[in-house]
């Protein structure tokens, strides 16, 4: 193992100790984690709280072992780096998405948002932080990002027309950027509720913005497109009856 600093032997991080109804959340002193082959030890700037995890805390479907420190999505430094990591050098600023049957870097004590813990991340989910991103803005994205990325690419082809329901949530602001400013969709459709959502699509990139409990989406859709559906459709609101909806929009090609 190849490392900077000297490393505590333990941090305080805020997790759960119970497997299933792991709620509320609690202080649990665990070890530093040492990084396998693979893998970057990341001295946690920031971290933030995906929602999945406060239900893996209260379902443990994921079978982790108790005690978990949630705080999965972070963003640091790296301190150490197993013997087969060559693309992030110790020292880097990065971004980085732990294991899901793992442990994060949240951490109990110290500076505010998660400063001061350590997590371990294997290095193809661990990439470099622009300067221009705050260590806090990067905590924010991994799991969010790598969500939208892995459904979007290469599905979206420049000039696609696109649905996105729900462009102002956490994965679906990000899948609406993309699609808009980076793969060259011709025009891209959102849907939301609250206002504060709604507007968040659009300032993503959305060109319509429906509010699927008022609007009749589908119909909306028909006289945008001639009646022909748009060509591809990302549905990550998770809504059995949004599905339904979503399903008439598509030109099926
Ligand atoms: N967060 C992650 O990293 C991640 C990763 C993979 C998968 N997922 C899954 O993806 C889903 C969304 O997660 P998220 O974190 O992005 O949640 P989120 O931030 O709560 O966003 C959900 C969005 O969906 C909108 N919405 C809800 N019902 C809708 C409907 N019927 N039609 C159109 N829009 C609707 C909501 O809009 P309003 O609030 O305006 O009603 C909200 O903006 C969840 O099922 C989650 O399990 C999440």
């Amino acid at each position: 193992m190849k490392q900077t600093q000297t490393i505590p032997e333990t941090f305080l991080g805020v997790g759960y100790t119970r497997d299933r109804a792991g709620l509320p959340l609690e202080a649990v002193r665990v070890p530093v984690p040492r990084p396998a082959a693979d893998q970057v030890l990341i001295r946690v700037a920031a971290s933030s709280l995906n929602p999945l995890e406060y239900k893996l805390a209260d379902l443990n479907f994921i079978g982790r072992t108790p005690p978990v420190v949630l705080g999965l999505d972070l963003a640091g430094v790296v301190v150490a780096a197993g013997q087969g990591v060559s693309g992030v050098a110790l020292g880097d600023a990065v971004a980085a998405m732990a294991d899901l049957n793992g442990d994060g870097g949240w951490v109990a004590t110290g500076g505010s948002g998660g400063e001061g813990g350590y997590a371990v991340a294997r290095e193809f989910l661990t990439v470099r932080k622009p300067p221009s991103l705050s260590f806090r803005d990067a905590a924010a994205l991994p799991m969010c990002f790598l969500s939208a990325f892995a459904s979007l690419y290469p599905a979206v082809q420049a000039g696609d027309t696109v649905y996105i329901p729900g462009g102002g949530g956490g994965v679906g602001h990000l899948a609406v950027q993309m699609a808009a400013r980076a793969l060259g969709a011709g025009l891209v459709i959102s849907s939301g509720s609250t206002p504060q959502s709604i507007a968040l699509a659009r300032q993503s990139g959305a060109q319509h913005v429906f509010n699927y409990k008022r609007d009749d989406i589908a119909a909306e859709i028909a006289k945008l497109t001639s009646g022909r559906g748009v060509d591809l459709v990302f549905d990550a609101t998770y809504s059995e009856q949004g599905f339904v909806e979503t399903a008439k929009t598509n030109a099926r090609r």
